[in-house]
């Protein structure tokens, strides 16, 4: 609800879109649209050139939550039909010099490696602190977890932790049997916004995967799509700064990735490295009142104690998993995709599970990016049903006058 909410909200406002209804368009249709870079697609690059669009925009993000700024703050007119990226203003001057001075402090003091990023100085704030405070000397540990972990030593093996997962959902020989599914459900967004979406999940074994939410025609909202058919992956947000795109970063690592955990099965050859971290408390990410937080994440609004395992995905992507200690059932997934200026997070809760022919599957999914929220309820899952390839190709918006 932070950032682009407020500059979607504001489009979403005034714009007079007619798109309604989306094609899932054959996958060989996708080759005609290659994947391109930050430079190709925007028109004032100077330091975060060369990268992946998916990239740049997950920079954006870190960069708005480092100093604490949504994009209207460095970009004039966001949220407005008048925006102008392109644009210069002082905030993004500034902006565009720290890149260079972080890479910078990186090259010269850590070897290149990217230990210093825009949050280790600004923690939310535009103007970093330079001197401790006594509440903060004196007050609660910070709770903040490191994004990188490492073994711990006395904890169960990884293996341990995975297999009573398995079993908590229903045993290895199950989850082999499990080859697709299709689910049904509604988007119940966050604090009023994103919510009233008919959600459409599909996917099938090994590693394809397609959501697709739909909005009532008459909101003039388009449907919003994420596919994945196991080689190329296309991202379509109708109300974002870049409507569709095929994806060729860190999103594209993340949409692997969660084709791939949909099967659970796989879980040991998907993640490698596996390690463990010391166990921890988690509780839901704070609503906009705890509330709505507790309807949104389907009534669950309790703390947990959690096994934390953390393991390496596509292309070097972190990803650590969380398992509630008693139930053995995942309840969280945090990846984080690598980006010039730091690892952007993406959050997945899951909850709610419920026996599906003999499988546990999580009814209630809640993700968090940088950028906004998003909360899921399904109604319906069916397994082993065949899947049209078409579901997982290149999402085409159809335009009605
Ligand atoms: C702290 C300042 C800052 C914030 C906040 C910020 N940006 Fe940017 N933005 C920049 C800088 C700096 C560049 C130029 C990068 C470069 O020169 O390589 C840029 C460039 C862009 C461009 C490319 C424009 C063009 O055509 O050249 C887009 C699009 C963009 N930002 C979108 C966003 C969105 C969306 C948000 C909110 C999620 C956002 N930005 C938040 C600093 C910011
Ligand atoms: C080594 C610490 C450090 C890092 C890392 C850092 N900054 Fe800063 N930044 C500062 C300090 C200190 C100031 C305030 C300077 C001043 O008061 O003149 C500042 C100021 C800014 C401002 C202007 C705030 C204002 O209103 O005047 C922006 C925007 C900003 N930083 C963005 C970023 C971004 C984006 C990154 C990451 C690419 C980043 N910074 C990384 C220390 C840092």
């Amino acid at each position: 609800m932070r950032f682009w909410s407020r500059a979607i909200a504001g489009i979403a406002a005034l714009s007079v879109v007619s798109l309604v209804g989306v094609v899932l368009a054959a996958p060989q249709a996708g080759s005609q649209q290659k994947a391109q870079t930050s430079d190709q697609v925007f028109k004032n690059i100077q330091v975060l050139k060369g990268i992946p669009v998916d990239d740049f925009m997950g920079t954006m993000g870190l960069m708005c939550a480092a100093v604490g700024y949504d994009c209207s703050e460095c970009h004039t007119g966001a949220g407005t039909d008048k925006v102008d990226w392109a644009a210069d203003t002082r905030q993004k001057v500034i902006a565009r010099k720290m890149v260079t001075m972080v890479a910078g402090i990186n090259r010269d003091n850590f070897s290149g490696r990217q230990v210093v990023t825009c949050w280790s100085c600004h923690h939310g704030r535009d103007r970093p602190s330079t001197t401790p405070a006594m509440e903060t000397v004196y007050g609660p540990a910070s709770l903040e977890m490191d994004d990188a972990l490492v073994q711990m030593p006395g904890q169960p093996s990884a293996g341990e932790i995975i297999d009573k997962y398995i079993q908590a959902l229903g045993g290895d020989q199950r989850l082999a049997g499990l080859k697709s599914y299709v689910a049904k459900g509604t988007s119940v967004g966050f604090g009023g916004f994103g919510g009233g979406g008919q959600v459409h999940i599909f996917a099938k074994f090994p590693d394809q995967r397609t959501m697709l939410i739909q909005f009532e025609a008459a909101t003039g909202r388009g449907d919003e799509v994420r596919a994945y058919d196991g080689r190329t992956g296309w991202m379509m947000t109708p109300l974002a700064v870049l409507t569709d795109y095929e994806l060729s970063g860190i999103e594209l690592d993340g949409a692997k990735l969660d084709a791939e955990l949909s099967f659970p099965g796989q879980i040991k050859q998907v993640l490698t490295n596996l390690r463990v971290s010391l166990p921890a408390t988690i509780s839901d990410l704070p609503g906009p009142s705890s509330q709505t937080s507790k309807e949104a994440n389907g009534g669950v609004g309790q703390d947990r104690a959690v096994n934390v395992v953390q393991g390496t995905g596509p292309r070097g992507m972190l990803a650590t998993l969380y398992f509630d200690q008693k139930s053995g059932l995942l309840v969280r997934m945090v990846r984080y995709g690598k980006t010039p200026i730091g690892r952007v997070p993406t959050q997945v809760d899951y909850s709610d599970y419920r026996d599906v022919g003999g499988i546990k599957m999580p009814f209630h999914l809640t993700f968090a990016w940088l950028d906004g929220r998003n909360s899921i309820q399904l109604s319906e899952i069916q397994t082993n049903v065949p899947i049209d390839a078409s579901k997982f190709g290149r999402p085409v918006q159809s335009r009605v006058q």
